[in-house]
């Protein structure tokens, strides 16, 4: 069995290795940029981890593995121009950087790269991978186009966001765990139990990451805090916060969500009180905990030792506390 620390460094090495440089630069360049910046490469570490479940030998996964990572990469890259993102694990975007044409083609090229990569698994799995990477893969497009349809909209519902971000986030980290399982064989029950473990994973992920865009510290998490305020997200918070708000706050949210000429930083800091005030972060931190509590239901259920789940586990708890 592998660790997830020992995972790590063999995809950092993997990702060192690629032969980016050729011509055009603006095309290459920031794919090596955007890979080189890290990030904590759950995805391929979650298609090696379900591999190894059945399999000691990772050789044929770690190619594919790779090509999760740079699809996954490729979506920051067009999800940064969409949110109008200024800072990426620490470092400016790719649209900030260059361009966004170069964001968007550079994306692009990202995108076929990945089909290359996941592509050199081996011919009697290559079927099944390809049919989870597709539907994985348009699902995420789908989440996305809905995160941003429902910005312009006031009556979203929770079970719309909920279904939004199992698109656009909790399906890539299901769909890395099935593709993994599969690799490595596993009975299709496992695949998909698998597959529900890593969607539940997922959306406590998300939830996490719109937690950490109004309460996380920047220099740790790496992204510019408040994004998601600014652009009227409807995120867990929001919906809720527009749920309990008193008439006696309900103009003042309001007003911040139909402003059109603000200081960015004063309608962070409204808005964040607004949070605050109604008790918000609690409500999301409850239900983050409720999927935590759901994926390792799943987790249980896969029908191979504790031992080797172990590292499943410790994954999970990792990211209960993530700060990044
Ligand atoms: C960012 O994913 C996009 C979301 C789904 C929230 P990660 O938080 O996994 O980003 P990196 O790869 O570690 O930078
Ligand atoms: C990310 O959602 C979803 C995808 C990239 C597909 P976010 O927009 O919340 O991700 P970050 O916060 O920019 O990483
Ligand atoms: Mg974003
Ligand atoms: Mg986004
Ligand atoms: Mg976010």
């Amino acid at each position: 069995m592998y660790t997830f620390i020992e995972l790590q460094k063999i995809i950092e090495k993997e990702i060192d290795g690629l032969e980016l440089s050729s011509p055009p630069q603006g095309l290459f360049e920031p794919m090596q940029y955007i890979l080189g910046l890290g990030g904590k490469r759950l995805r391929p570490i979650l298609v090696l981890l379900a591999a190894n479940l059945y399999k000691d030998d990772l050789s044929k996964v770690c190619l594919p593995a790779i090509g999760i990572e740079i699809f996954h990469n490729f979506t920051l890259l067009h999800d940064d121009v969409m949110d109008n993102a200024p800072i990426r694990r620490r470092k400016a975007t790719v649209h900030e950087k260059w361009n966004s044409n170069v964001a968007i083609l550079s994306g692009d090229a990202m995108s076929i790269k990945a089909y290359q990569f996941i592509g050199s698994c081996e011919d009697r799995h290559l079927r099944d991978v390809l049919s989870v990477f597709n539907q994985t893969a348009l699902e995420v497009c789908e989440g996305q186009q809905f995160d941003m349809e429902f910005e312009s909209r006031s009556n979203v519902k929770v079970e719309e966001y909920l279904n939004m971000i199992r698109l656009k986030t909790a399906v890539l980290l299901g769909g890395s765990l099935k593709m993994g399982a599969i690799m490595g064989d596993s009975s299709t029950k496992d695949a998909d139990l698998l597959y529900y473990f890593g969607v539940n994973l997922g959306m406590a992920f998300q939830l996490q990451d719109d937690l950490l865009d109004v309460f996380g510290d920047e220099s740790v998490f790496g992204k510019k805090i408040g994004g998601d305020i600014l652009s009227n997200k409807k995120t867990y918070l929001l919906i809720n916060a527009l749920e309990k708000v008193p008439p006696e706050l309900k103009k003042d949210l309001k007003y911040w969500l139909e402003v059109k000429d603000f200081n960015p930083e004063e309608k962070i800091k409204a808005v964040k009180t607004i949070y605050e005030q109604l008790s918000v972060r609690e409500l999301s931190q409850k239900k983050i905990d409720d999927y935590f509590a759901l994926c390792l239901e799943y987790l249980d259920k896969v029908n191979v030792t504790a031992e080797k789940k172990k590292e499943l586990y410790s994954l999970v708890k990792g990211l209960i506390n993530r700060s990044v």
